[in-house]
């Protein structure tokens, strides 16, 4: 059922942005776009979407909420492939946008995919006016310089300084890097449903940090045909991440922890939030 719930969701988004890009001028921009955002599993516009549905709030209205955000993931994505960044060919199983097109053309899909992110909040359908300023704000903050930018910005520097960063430092690093999109999704559902955004607020910073955990975790034991992307990538970056503090048994014992802290957080929703259960261990034990 979960499988379903998910699928459905991943269909969703993946027609919404098609139908909102339709409009866009012809060009490598607007194709390195749909491509961008093509593939993904859209764990975040499944968040937004499962977080509204907790609260009533109509599908039709969350979609733009969950296609923003997975605007600005893929935005984030394709940025984090540049040579100059992670320097990455492969992406959801497919070349990277600056291998596809090439470096500009990546350069400006990234920034075009971040405005439009913006323009699908500001539309009639998202919500009403206070509601949509809300998550305009609130995502402005979670993907700039005090959220994923800052995270992925500490990422890189961590490579080229000596001192190894610590377990404080890795767990500040990833709650801008992964954290802060994943937190903005789970509360969307609570501003579009006008409640208290604690209890979601509570659960994605948990999952957010599992998620993260489960990325490195599979970098190391992953495989990349099924993950889609290069793997054993960080130990040969020398990057500090919850594998090399913790070790592999470490790391997935903090992650099982984890998803047992996100679903406690989850009880005042009730069964409502049985998805959103299920969805924290999907979050991390997954293989793409
Ligand atoms: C990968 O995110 C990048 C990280 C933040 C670790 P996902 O694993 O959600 O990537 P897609 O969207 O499914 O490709
Ligand atoms: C990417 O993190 C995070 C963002 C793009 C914000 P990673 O560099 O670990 O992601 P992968 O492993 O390339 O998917
Ligand atoms: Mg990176
Ligand atoms: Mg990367
Ligand atoms: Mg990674």
């Amino acid at each position: 059922m979960f499988q379903t719930a998910l699928e459905t969701a991943q269909n969703a988004i993946g027609r919404f942005l098609q139908t909102e890009f339709a409009g866009l001028t012809p060009g490598c921009v607007a194709d390195g776009m749909r491509y961008a955002v093509d593939g993904g599993k859209r764990l975040r516009g499944f968040l937004a979407l499962e977080s509204a549905r907790v609260y009533n709030v109509p599908q039709g209205q969350a979609l733009f909420a969950a296609g923003a955000v997975e605007c600005i993931h893929a935005y984030s994505l394709v940025h984090d492939d540049l040579p100059c960044m992670d320097d990455d060919d492969l992406r959801r199983g497919r070349p990277t946008v600056h291998l596809k097109w090439d470096e500009a053309t990546a350069i400006l899909v990234g920034d075009a995919l971040q405005s439009f992110a913006f323009e699908l909040l500001s539309r009639d359908g998202a919500g009403d006016a206070k509601q949509r300023i809300t998550l305009i704000s609130a995502l402005a903050k979670a993907s700039g310089a005090e959220g994923m930018v800052l995270g992925q910005a500490r990422d890189i520097v961590a490579t080229t300084t000596r001192a190894p960063l610590g377990l404080e430092e890795v767990t500040a690093l990833q709650s801008g890097k992964t954290g802060a999109l994943i937190t903005w999704s789970a509360q969307a559902g609570a501003i579009l449903g006008r409640a208290d955004a604690a209890p979601l607020q509570r659960y994605a910073q948990a999952v957010g940090l599992a998620f993260q955990i489960a990325d490195d975790i599979l970098d190391v034991e992953g495989n990349a045909a099924t993950a889609g992307k290069r793997l054993q990538k960080d130990a040969g970056a020398k990057k500090a991440t919850f594998v090399s503090l913790l070790g592999l048994k470490g790391a997935k014992a903090r992650a099982a922890d984890l998803v047992a802290q996100a679903e406690a957080a989850l009880t005042p929703l009730g069964d409502a939030a049985e998805t959103l259960r299920t969805l924290a261990c999907y979050m991390v034990d997954r293989d793409r």
